[in-house]
């Protein structure tokens, strides 16, 4: 397995371009099982999940073609995918595939949508907690299918078809509330989604699926109304910027110091936590391009934060700010709210000399002079980009083995980091 090596203690000066959210890509690649017109998404990352997806997509009858590079593109700048469900095969999918990546049990609400039966594995993914998915069984329920869980696989049933409902979730949730919006818009009559998620890759596809003929109102705001339709038809779609990837550039040129430009994205995809790094003391300005993020020679101050669902501080970008954290002055307080056990990275940035006590869902992070450069092991997707940003700043050389959880979420992470004078290698296995 690859392994990337960094050595640490260089500031980062440049610009960074932000690629494709891979949050956004997978359900609107998802959401092309919805029409048998071809479904054109615009600026999609190059992540091993996204090829993934695509496998299972292909299993389902799915065909896919990516457009050509053309020339000037550079490595940074996205794919563009375009995908045709005309033909769907098979509406089963199966445990081998399902299992690498949880994002690919939304299926379920596409197919059966449209073809009133789907038979879909258990997820697995990120081993961040149990992560149920009885919520998304409970909306398509208020919709109408009938749902059994037989030898690991979930069977979704909706011979005439979905009907509109209220659907009011127990407890924010993007996936839950991905799943609703894909399955009412094909549904007959209105359904009301209360509690939603707010998230910006959830207006992403609400988006998408409004171009496709979609009839929703709401999507941003925690009601999302959805009126049926029928039919619904091919469309072209621009990928938004990824938010996560957004802001952990942000926090490492915190830690780093130096000044970058992080190009194509949004402050208003982010703003709670670019406010926690200016409140580090990080300078953060929207420009032209995008954000430009600086530190001069001044410490870092510890910060008090509590994960939460959107507009709050994403539990995605929590693992980056403890590692943040472990060079502040004093002691920081971060509490995780949406995942148990998702405190993998605090063993790990440990072993490069980080103080971290944890209590139940709150690590307190005690601030030290310098990190030291040691072996670490990547976990699950966010913990891995965190030991980056402890293993930028720390002296000496940090090896992040298992780095496939890297490739599953940060694309061309080296060269946009070692444009900017950050000396990180990848040793190919
Ligand atoms: C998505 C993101 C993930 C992010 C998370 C929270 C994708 C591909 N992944 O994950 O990166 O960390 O949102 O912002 O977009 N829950 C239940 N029952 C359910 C569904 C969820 O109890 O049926 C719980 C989960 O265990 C978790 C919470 O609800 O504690 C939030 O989960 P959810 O918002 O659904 O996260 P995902 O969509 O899986």
């Amino acid at each position: 397995m690859d392994r990337i090596v960094i050595r640490g203690g260089t500031p980062l000066n440049g610009v960074i371009p932000i690629s494709g959210a891979k949050n956004a890509a997978l359900p609107l690649m998802i959401a092309s099982l919805l029409t048998e017109d071809t479904l054109e998404l615009v600026n999609v990352p190059r992540l091993a999940d996204v090829q993934l997806l695509l496998r299972i997509l292909g299993n389902h009858g799915v065909d896919h073609t990516v457009a050509g590079k053309r020339p000037g593109q550079s490595l940074e700048t996205g794919q563009t995918l375009r995908l045709s469900a005309r033909d769907v095969i098979d509406t089963t999918a199966p445990y081998d595939l399902v299992s690498r990546m949880r994002a690919s049990f939304w299926v379920i609400a596409p197919l059966v949508a449209r073809f009133g039966e789907a038979r879909v594995s258990m997820p697995g993914g990120c081993a961040i907690g149990t992560r149920p998915v009885d919520l998304l069984l409970t909306a398509l329920e208020r919709l109408g299918a009938e749902i059994e869980v037989d030898g690991g696989y979930v069977i979704a049933h909706a011979p005439r078809g979905l009907k509109g409902g209220e659907i009011a979730f127990s407890k924010v949730t993007v996936s839950g509330t991905h799943v609703a919006l894909m399955a009412a818009s094909l549904a007959d009559g209105t359904t009301v989604i209360d509690n939603a998620a707010r998230e910006p890759e959830i207006v992403d596809l609400a988006n998408c699926l409004s171009k496709m003929g979609a009839r929703i109102g709401g999507a941003g705001t925690s009601q999302i109304v959805i009126d049926g339709v029928p039919r619904l038809h091919g469309a072209t779609h621009e990928v938004l910027p990824d938010r996560i990837e957004t802001g952990t550039y942000a926090m490492a040129v915190a830690v780093t110091g130096g000044d970058v430009t992080l190009a194509g994205t949004r402050p208003e995809l982010l703003q709670t936590a670019l406010d926690v790094l200016a409140e580090a003391g990080a300078t953060v300005q929207a420009t032209n391009e995008g954000i430009r993020v600086h530190r001069n020679g001044a410490g870092l101050s510890p910060v008090d934060v509590t994960t939460d669902p959107f507009p709050g501080f994403p539990t995605d970008l929590q693992a980056q700010l403890m590692a943040l954290m472990t060079v502040a002055n004093g002691t920081s307080r971060i509490r995780e709210t949406i995942f148990e056990n998702r405190f993998m990275h605090v063993g790990e940035l440990a072993r490069l000399g980080a103080r971290i006590r944890l209590d139940g869902d709150l690590a307190v992070v005690e601030g030290v002079d310098r990190l030291r450069g040691a072996p670490v092991m990547a976990t699950d997707l966010r913990a891995s980009v965190s030991l980056v940003i402890a293993g930028l700043v720390a002296e000496g050389e940090t090896t992040i083995n298992r780095v496939y959880h890297l490739d599953r979420g940060f694309e061309a992470l080296e060269a946009k980091l070692g444009r900017c004078g950050a000396q990180v290698e990848r040793i190919r296995a």
